[in-house]
């Protein structure tokens, strides 16, 4: 095996990691060096109630093993309290990672606002306020990395998960954006999609599955997101038990109407084989590799 991947002189903030794959994210951190703040309001996998154990415990598990660790109890939603006892702590942050999660499952015609509402806050607003806070201490050291928590359930749809899956993919456009901004300063910014053996997914996965895919097969991954030596920003990455891929997007080869011939409802429908033929695809990984086909046509 090559040399160990190590975590010494490292800040990390992990959120929601009292429990599931959070504390796994936090322990492998801790094993390999880091200083880790450990978040988590301990609350039901419904963003109910609250209790410090959760956070306690995982914090007594690292020092146990010899690790460095402090306990926050903070919701992300009031993220800067997170990044300000970290600062207090351990005097900088080089790594964040948005895991903190609650469900609010329902099918869209029964879903009331409450329930779109507080999924908003705690995934997509919560890695906002976490994340928009640290931002600019690790950019002013030159150095961060990143990790939001996204989903399959917002690649690709879950019945009963619209609130969710809407606020995982936009974590996904956040990371995109950040991978632009943060570039120049060294700040890498990955989404992960893990499939984890959860209470979140107990029940719900087949045994085997749900052993295959505990939390523990999933740290090692997100570890190596968040290491110097990554080298991808603004990517999407699944894992579930031993399985790792990156996702990307694809484009069919799509149609080209002139601008000047004109073209009108009709002439989309006639060619709408060739517009959604994926056998010469693209796979634009910017704006401007987007808006190339488009130049075509002005040329
Ligand atoms: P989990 O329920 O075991 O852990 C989530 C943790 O976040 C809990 O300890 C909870 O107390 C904490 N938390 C919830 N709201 C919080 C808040 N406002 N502030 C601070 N902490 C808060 O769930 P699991 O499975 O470990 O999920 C971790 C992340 O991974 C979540 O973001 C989840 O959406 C995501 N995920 C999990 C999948 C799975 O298969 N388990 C699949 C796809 C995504």
């Amino acid at each position: 095996m090559s040399e160990e991947l190590r975590f010494d002189g490292r800040v990390a903030i992990v959120t929601g990691a009292g429990g599931g794959l959070g504390r796994e994210y936090a322990k492998i951190l801790a094993a390999r060096g880091a200083s880790v703040v450990v978040n988590d309001l301990g609350g039901t996998v419904n963003g109910q109630g609250g209790d410090n154990s959760a956070a306690d415990q995982v914090v007594a598990e690292i020092k146990a093993a010899g690790g460095d660790a402090v306990a926050n109890y903070e919701s992300v939603e009031d993220g800067e309290r997170i990044v300000q006892q970290a600062m207090d702590t351990y005097g900088k942050i080089d790594i964040v990672i948005n895991n903190a999660g609650i469900l609010r499952d329902k099918s869209f015609h029964k879903m009331t606002e409450e329930e779109w509402a507080a999924t908003y806050r705690v995934h997509l607003y919560g890695s906002f306020k976490v994340t928009n806070t640290a931002w600019p201490i690790m950019r002013q050291n030159g150095y961060g990395r990143v990790v939001m928590a996204a989903s399959s359930s917002g690649a690709y749809g879950n019945f009963g998960q619209a609130n969710y899956g809407a606020m995982k993919m936009g974590l996904m456009g956040l990371a995109h954006t950040l991978s632009i901004e943060g570039a120049k300063y060294d700040l890498k910014v990955n989404c992960i999609a893990p499939y984890g053996g959860t209470r979140m997914t107990e029940g719900l996965v087949p045994d085997q599955v749900f052993e295959a895919t505990k939390p523990a097969n999933a740290a090692p991954m997100v570890a190596y997101m968040v290491h110097e030596s990554f080298p991808d920003s603004g990517g999407t990455f699944e894992v579930g038990g031993g399985f790792m891929a990156r996702l990307r997007w694809q484009r069919s080869k799509g149609h080209l109407f002139s601008i000047a011939d004109g073209f009108d409802v009709e002439d989309i429908a006639a060619n709408w084989d060739s517009i959604t033929d994926f056998d010469q695809p693209h796979y634009p990984t910017s704006a401007k590799d987007a808006y190339a086909e488009i130049m075509k046509g002005l040329v």
